[in-house]
């Protein structure tokens, strides 16, 4: 459980932490948030996750724009309180409370602002080792996915029905047929012809920073990736497939939809991938992810 929160630059107990019913996010999801991986007690692109954080309040209109000093101040201090050394920030910021059901949003904002940290492992975990098994849902969301609000009800119920078929996770898929995103991860894939693929950046899929760090770090490391759509068919025969997040790092996708990837265990051009990412967030893969040595 979540001892310690922040709540409108007040750090409380969790369960001290108390907001109006009226706020926008709980009526209208008028909100947006950031997830921030903390590795070696230190938040992983903040600054992108921060850069993030202020577009999708530009994209909705907010008015009031949040000190980014400030909020870099409460993730070092949440980091600190909690002796944090692998886990993550979570931060929101809400339109706010209003006393009333009004549509139409205040034209003077009194934003609601979040944040706690929580103790993880994001690296030495079943996920990073083994790999998970997701299926695929139709993609219900609206169609601005490039602004990561808390309207995350077509999410939560991919991942509930993932949970009840007695698989890890859901990759979501277009009318069009072409694979989205997962619920919350990038999707990728490694084809036949060993090209690493993932969806190139729209309004309909959310930009990761895990995606983006991944992509500078592969090019530093002298591999390519192609950027376009790939449909659920073309994933199912894939020779390899992962999901980036803030949450999971780079997680091998070793089955979907019951169906094998590729051998069906994380496959080496993944695990490279892992290997590079870990190093790129300060990681030594050999005491880190021991895993990826014992297997080559
Ligand atoms: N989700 N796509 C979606 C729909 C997401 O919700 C997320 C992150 C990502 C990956 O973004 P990043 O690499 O910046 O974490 C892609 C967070 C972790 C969450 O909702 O918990």
């Amino acid at each position: 459980l979540v001892k310690q929160a922040w709540l409108n630059g007040v750090f409380l107990a969790a369960d001290e932490a108390k907001l109006s019913p009226f706020d926008r996010a709980f009526l209208f999801a008028d909100s947006v948030y950031e997830v921030t991986a903390v590795y070696d007690g230190r938040p992983v692109d903040l600054d992108l996750h921060l850069d993030r954080l202020a577009r999708s309040l530009r994209e909705l209109g907010f008015t009031s724009v949040p000190d980014r000093a400030q909020l870099m101040q409460v993730h070092d201090r949440l980091i600190e309180d909690n002796a944090l050394k692998e886990g993550y920030v979570y931060l929101q910021v809400t339109r706010g409370a209003y006393g009333g059901r009004d549509f139409p949003a205040p034209s003077v904002e009194r934003p609601t602002y979040f944040a706690f940290a929580e103790a993880r492992a994001l690296i030495d975990t079943p996920t990073a080792r083994n790999g998970i098994g997701v299926i695929t849902v139709d993609d219900i969301r609206w169609a601005r996915r490039d602004i990561k609000t808390t309207g995350l009800l077509a999410q939560a119920l991919a991942k509930t029905e993932a949970k009840r078929r007695g698989e890890d996770d859901a990759w979501l898929v277009g009318s069009d047929g072409f694979i989205t995103e997962g619920a919350s991860a990038n999707a990728w894939i490694v084809t036949a012809d060993d090209k690493i693929v993932t969806r190139d950046l729209s309004t309909i899929i959310l930009a990761g920073v895990t995606r983006a760090r991944l992509a500078t770090s592969l090019a530093a490391a002298g591999l390519s990736f192609v950027e376009r759509p790939f449909s659920r068919e073309e994933a199912l025969v894939a020779r390899e497939a992962f999901a980036t997040s803030a949450t999971t790092l780079v997680a091998p996708v070793v089955r979907i939809d019951g169906v094998r990837v590729g051998s069906g265990l994380p496959g080496p051009v993944t695990r490279r991938l892992q290997g590079i990412y870990y190093t790129a967030i300060g990681a030594d893969p050999g005491k880190a992810a021991p895993w990826l040595t014992e297997e080559s």
